[in-house]
């Protein structure tokens, strides 16, 4: 897919306002950010008025009517609808979470939802994950392993080897963590970011994996791993509950205790 970058130094500006039905009671305020590199012209805010009546309950339900019924060029990634994908991953109300899981109602006001940030952006809310990708493909995030596995079995672990991938497994990839970290905002292009480092963490911590020593060598480096500064920001915003703050504090524990 073409990428595209916002154009430098261009200011957002107000957008159209979509007016609800003359009817309607219950109408929420949804300010949008827009942007379809075709046009060249710089980033604005929509404003669409929805009857609440007449919509889901999630960010994502509106976000849906609004493609649907009024504005069919709004823009955006979703699947699964139920927190599964990652997909449906942005800014909404200044925090970085997925629409699907964001109830309308515990947005106050007018609900403002903008890209996921320090992005390039595609169009509208889709930001450009390329490098974010690329950085996970470079941690090989699947199992290795030199030793076949059992003819008749599948690789075995104990239930306490299972649980210390508890915390790890359940990452969607939607990388709320990783575009809210300031450490990636700036070094994004040589610090992997939490989503990737908890990733990372995930396959180190697996028992069946045979190349912990080599997966810890390639993130021994000052840009890689050690731009983490403990700021709590993916902590705090990761939909699903997961630390990564935490995984990467016990890479960073694996490498001191292997090299004492
Ligand atoms: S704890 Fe580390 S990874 Fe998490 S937001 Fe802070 S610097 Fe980024
Ligand atoms: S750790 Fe949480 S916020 Fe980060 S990519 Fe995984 S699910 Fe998303
Ligand atoms: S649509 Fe899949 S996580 Fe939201």
């Amino acid at each position: 897919m073409a990428t595209f970058t916002l154009p430098k130094n261009s200011t957002i500006g107000t957008g159209q306002t979509y007016k609800a039905e003359a009817d309607a009671t219950n109408v929420r305020s949804f300010k949008i950010y827009r942007w379809d590199p075709d046009t060249g012209d710089n980033p604005r805010m929509d404003t669409y008025e929805i009857d609440l009546d007449k919509c889901g309950p999630m960010v994502l339900d509106a976000l849906i009517k609004i493609k649907n019924e009024v504005d069919t060029t709004l823009t955006f990634r979703r699947s699964c609808r139920e927190g599964i994908c990652g997909s449906c991953s942005m800014n909404i109300d200044g925090l970085n979470t997925l629409a699907c899981l964001k109830p309308i109602e515990d947005v106050l006001g007018e609900i403002r939802i903008n890209p996921l940030p320090h992005m390039p952006v595609v169009k509208d809310l889709v930001p450009d994950l390329s490098q974010i990708y690329a950085q996970l493909t470079s941690i090989q995030p699947w199992l290795k392993a030199d030793t076949a596995p059992p003819p008749d079995s599948e690789r075995l672990q104990s239930k306490e080897e299972r649980a210390k991938l508890d915390g790890l497994w359940e990452c969607i990839l939607c990388f709320c963590c990783t575009t809210a970290c300031p450490s990636y905002w700036w070094n994004g292009d040589r610090y992997l970011g939490p989503a990737v480092l908890l990733q990372a963490y995930r396959w180190i911590a697996d028992s069946r994996d045979e190349y912990t020593g080599e997966r810890l060598d390639q993130l021994q480096d000052p840009f890689r791993l050690y731009r983490c500064h403990t700021i709590m920001n993916c902590a705090r915003t990761c939909p699903k509950g997961l630390n990564p703050a935490e995984a990467i504090g016990h890479i960073k524990t694996l490498l001191v205790e292997r090299d004492r």
